[in-house]
């Protein structure tokens, strides 16, 4: 790949074009890691084989990277310092899902991986990401990219990135919507919200993010992984998944929002913290935060 990708400078494109070249090897390497790896991570989740098996190839692959001061993946418990000469105020942190929806890998479903290029210290808000990307293992192993510059999707194969469509944006009419929990875990202002959207849009909820993402930037519409009567701090996390997917939506013309406002300006007081999210056509991210000041 001589080309940067997206227009990003370094080490962003390196880092970037480093998780383009291992996708095809993360995607051969599920194979025979689909079962329990018996520990747990700092969510609480039992972590499969594979989470551990590609949060250790990307952690490899990434802290030797010139530039590259921190690691943080959401299978960690803390934050890596990199390189013995890079300090943080100079190089960059990274902080990634290394498998999202690792859940599906059992019923051989879409699944993804998130990452984001912060320029301060991990646990940081959204408003200090570089870049961020994510991969999306489905019928073609894609990612979408997102910088200052915009969004672009590249087609991975043979350690090689094709972009298939520069400039991404949302499309001006929304299609389909998918919401996270389960209705009866739903407080009255998320049920009100989610009439609005089974009125207007069609479901589309596959279980993990990314595939749920890919349908929203495709097609337009909302994904929203909502605060729940059990966790109001839904499920999904700031560092990992709320700010590197914020940025791409936000950068592709949506919005996002914790209810309140992007999720870009959350600041975050732990690497691990949750966050309620919703991305996608303003309208619909705008329709949440109304609800829920009324509410
Ligand atoms: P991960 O596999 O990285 O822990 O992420 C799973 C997340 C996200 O991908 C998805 O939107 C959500 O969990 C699905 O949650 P439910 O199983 O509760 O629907
Ligand atoms: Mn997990
Ligand atoms: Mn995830
Ligand atoms: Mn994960």
């Amino acid at each position: 790949m001589a080309t940067a990708l997206n227009g990003a400078v370094e080490p962003v494109d390196s880092i970037i074009r480093t998780v383009a070249r291992s996708a095809t090897e993360i995607r051969q390497g599920l194979i025979g890691r689909r079962s329990s790896a018996a520990e747990e991570n700092p969510s609480g989740e039992t972590q499969l084989e594979a989470d551990v098996w590609a949060d250790d190839l990307l952690y490899d692959r990434l802290s030797r990277l010139e530039g590259v001061a921190q690691y943080a993946s959401e299978e960690r418990e803390e934050v890596l310092d990199c390189g013995d000469d890079v300090d943080v105020d100079d190089g960059v942190a990274v902080a990634l899902d290394p498998l999202d929806g690792s859940s599906n890998l059992k019923s051989n479903n879409t699944m993804g991986t998130i990452v984001g290029i912060y320029d301060e210290p991990l646990p940081a808000p959204g408003e200090a990401l570089l870049g961020a990307c994510y991969v999306l293992y489905g019928p073609i192993t894609t990612m979408v990219v997102a910088t200052e510059d915009g969004v672009s999707e590249y087609e991975l194969g043979g350690g090689e990135a094709t972009v298939v469509q520069a400039n991404v944006t949302l499309p001006d009419d929304p299609v389909v919507y998918g919401v996270g929990g389960r209705v009866p875990d739903w407080p009255p202002a998320i049920e009100a919200y989610v009439s609005r959207l089974e009125s207007e849009l069609k479901l589309r909820y596959g279980g993990a993010m990314i595939g749920d993402i890919n349908q929203v930037l495709t097609y337009g519409g909302l994904f929203a992984y909502p605060t729940l009567e059990s966790s109001p701090e839904g499920k999904l996390r700031v560092q990992f998944e709320g700010n590197p997917i914020g940025y791409i939506l936000e950068r592709a013309g949506g919005r996002s929002s914790d209810g309140h406002g992007s999720l870009l300006a959350v600041e975050p007081t732990e690497l691990h913290q949750r966050t309620p999210l919703y991305v996608g056509n303003k309208a619909y991210v705008d329709l949440i935060e109304d609800i829920l000041a009324d509410a």
